[in-house]
């Protein structure tokens, strides 16, 4: 049986695609194994993008559909809202803090990325508040960087085509800065320098804003939705120094690059960094159930009495979701016994050693970077010194890999791979061979 297209059609969100390129019939996804998928007209593609850099363990594992069966028999729901907790959370919480860097200890259970965010953000503000520093309220985030999309995360979202409607609403003081941009902003100097000048921009903008009143500064370690942008190793030790001279909370969005993405459990072990709050969704159950979470550090935490009855961060009803952290907690163990990390590490560097040596002598190939398995190729417009290649030629990279029978995502200027983190070497080359192919498709174009 097929799904019907007037059926598709009230599905809402599959119109939010800025490039239809084939007709909705051919879009349904009908079932997984591994990095591939299948659509229900029986076509088998590479997942190249894991979803949404979701599905780090890979599709299909039926250790995690067997700890969901298993717990939704068991205990479906409670609330941990009213005292009550449950022993996968506990246990689950247990086990982040012990992976998580440095005294990333407390766990307050979300659901979504833009949640953890929420979260992060109104702990912070709760912090400041019971230390006696009730101005301090701002969130100083970074041009082309996404945090969610509720209201509070377009506040700090860097991507105005995506938050210019709530304008309207958005509070004052929230600050954007520059991220370093190696490839586009190091002009003929060093990534140091680089660095440096984007580090005294972020210390500017707080002392602009006035510290007393800002809150916390908010970054992913790769922005991934900016387009994979990769600051150099050594840019979050900056900020957080200039976090800690000026008495602001750090919040890492780990949203994309936690659980492994990076080839490191978490993507600030890179700088060897301890935020004060860290911000995880996505791979920690590697999608099969909804899940996020805001970790915070135990000096953070600290300032909440354990005996308080006041409430303060207020968690909603699906936190702490017993059937979704068992799912977390059979994720985690995927990826320990099949070292995926460690996968994550060795098959990023092949992916993007790989792609860049297939891409040599192409006119619009600007740059191949990766940390980890993101991965991506910056495109560039031939005929125009460096500049990026217009979007909508770059999206129609998107079809050529279809038709050669991977899923990657290409958007801006550039075409960002992020497959499951169980990807051998073999499936690894395929990937490459086939982006490499629809890349030199569309140079040969234009
Ligand atoms: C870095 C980052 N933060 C937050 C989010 C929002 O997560 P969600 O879509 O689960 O709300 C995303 C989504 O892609 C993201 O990439």
């Amino acid at each position: 049986m097929t799904t019907p297209a007037d059926a598709i059609r009230h599905l809402w969100t599959h119109k939010t695609q800025d490039h239809p390129w084939l007709s909705d019939e051919e879009l349904v996804i009908d079932r997984a194994e591994g990095v591939w998928v299948w659509t229900e007209r029986g076509k088998k593609l590479m997942d190249g993008f894991a979803g949404l850099a979701v599905v780090n363990v890979g599709h299909g594992r039926r250790e995690i559909a067997e700890a969901i069966a298993e717990q939704t028999v068991r205990l479906a729901y409670y609330p941990t809202t009213r005292q009550f907790s449950n022993r996968p959370a506990a246990e689950l919480a247990k086990k982040l803090a012990s992976l998580t860097p440095g005294d990333l200890d407390l766990t307050m259970f979300a659901v979504s990325g833009s949640e953890a965010n929420e979260r992060s953000m109104q702990i912070a503000r709760h912090y400041w508040l019971a230390k006696g520093k009730g101005e301090k309220h701002k969130v100083i985030s970074f041009h082309g960087g996404y945090h969610g999309a509720t209201m509070g995360t377009y506040a700090i979202c860097g991507l105005p085509h995506l938050s210019a409607p709530y304008d309207v609403i958005k509070p004052t003081g929230f600050a954007k800065v520059t991220a370093p941009y190696p490839y586009r902003d190091r002009g003929t100097g060093s990534d140091e320098e680089l660095v440096e000048r984007r580090a005294r921009e972020l210390r500017d903008a707080i002392v602009r804003e006035g510290p007393e009143t800002v809150s916390a500064v908010i970054q992913e370690p790769v922005l991934s939705s900016g387009g994979f942008i990769m600051p150099p190793i050594g840019w979050l030790k900056r900020v957080r120094a200039i976090c800690d001279e000026l008495e602001v909370l750090l919040i890492a969005d780990e949203v994309i690059t936690g659980f492994g993405r990076t080839g490191r459990w978490f993507a600030v072990e890179h700088d060897a960094v301890v935020p004060d709050l860290m911000s995880v969704a996505k791979g920690i159950t590697s999608g099969y159930v909804p899940l996020s979470a805001s970790i915070a550090t135990r000096r953070l935490a600290g300032v909440f009495a354990d005996d308080t009855k006041d409430e303060n961060v207020h968690p909603n009803t699906y936190a702490a979701h017993p059937v979704a952290c068992a799912a977390a907690l059979a994720n985690l163990q995927i990826m320990e016994k099949d070292h995926l990390v460690e996968n994550a590490d060795a098959m990023g560097t092949r992916l993007a050693t790989g792609l860049r040596e297939a891409l040599r002598g192409t006119r619009i190939a600007g740059e191949v970077r990766g940390r980890g398995l993101l991965v991506c190729a910056e495109l560039v417009d031939p005929k125009d010194s460096g500049q990026p290649l217009p979007k909508d030629l770059v999206a129609k990279l998107d079809r050529k890999a279809w038709d050669r029978g991977a899923i990657v995502y290409a958007r801006g200027s550039v075409l960002r791979l992020a497959p499951p983190l169980c990807i051998t070497p073999q499936e690894v080359d395929q990937l490459v061979d086939m982006v490499a192919a629809s890349v030199r498709e569309l140079d040969r174009e234009i």
